[in-house]
């Protein structure tokens, strides 16, 4: 399969990339500046712009774009929707965009995070981006044309952010890499549609 995947150069994507590789798919990588396509999802016509230049993928992932901290004494709903632009309204227009250029059958496979199933401190708008990419997902997955599925995986902290995130995240414990990668893979791979993986280590 032919396989896109922002943000393929981060994190999560340094571990995934590979492993769709050894499996023999074709694999874009896609980021504002790291990648072999430059989107920034922020920007609506770079999104399009990806889309005609990789053709008609097979699969779609995202792996990119934080929610990021905030203060609730201080949050406001402007800070609330400026943290939605890239993680949350990138990624569905990753799919709304996509839906027009993807080939029959393809896969969308977002990722969001355990916030928006777990109350934590400074993490409001990162729960209100990923229940929302989470209700996103269960509609566009019965509407989605030509046999298109979409899937979105719900990390805990990751294995390999423990050293980064530990400190915000006391006593979280990591999903381990193998364990997400394999959630990855068995959403691109798969024929499953409209779940919500919930990667709660
Ligand atoms: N790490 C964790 O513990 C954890 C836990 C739960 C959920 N998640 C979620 O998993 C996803 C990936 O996390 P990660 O830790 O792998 O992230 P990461 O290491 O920060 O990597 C993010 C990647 O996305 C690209 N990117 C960032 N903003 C972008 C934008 N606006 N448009 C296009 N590409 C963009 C970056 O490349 P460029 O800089 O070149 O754009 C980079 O390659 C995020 O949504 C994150 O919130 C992560």
């Amino acid at each position: 399969m032919r396989v896109v995947v922002v943000g393929g150069a981060g994190t999560i994507g340094r571990r995934l990339v590979p492993a769709l590789r050894s499996r023999g798919h074709d694999v874009v990588v896609a980021g504002r500046a790291s990648g072999d396509v430059h989107v920034d999802l922020t920007s609506h016509s770079t999104i399009e712009a990806m889309y005609r230049e990789v053709g008609a993928v097979d699969g779609v992932v995202s792996v990119a774009a934080h929610g990021a901290l905030d203060e609730f004494a201080t949050l406001t709903s402007e800070a609330l929707r400026e943290n939605m632009r890239a993680k949350f309204f990138g990624q569905a227009d990753l799919v709304l965009t996509g839906q027009h250029h993807c080939a029959d059958g393809a896969s969308f496979t977002l990722t969001s995070g355990i916030f928006a199933d777990r109350a934590w401190p400074h993490v409001t708008g990162g729960g209100v981006i990923s229940g929302a990419l989470h209700g996103f997902g269960l509609s566009a997955a019965i509407e989605l044309p030509r046999g298109m599925r979409i899937n979105v995986v719900s990390p805990t902290m990751i294995g390999d952010s423990v050293d980064a995130f530990a400190e915000h995240f006391p006593g979280m414990r990591p999903v381990p890499m193998d364990e997400l990668v394999g959630h990855y893979l068995h959403c691109i791979e798969g024929e499953d549609t409209g779940r919500i993986i919930r990667a709660y280590g």
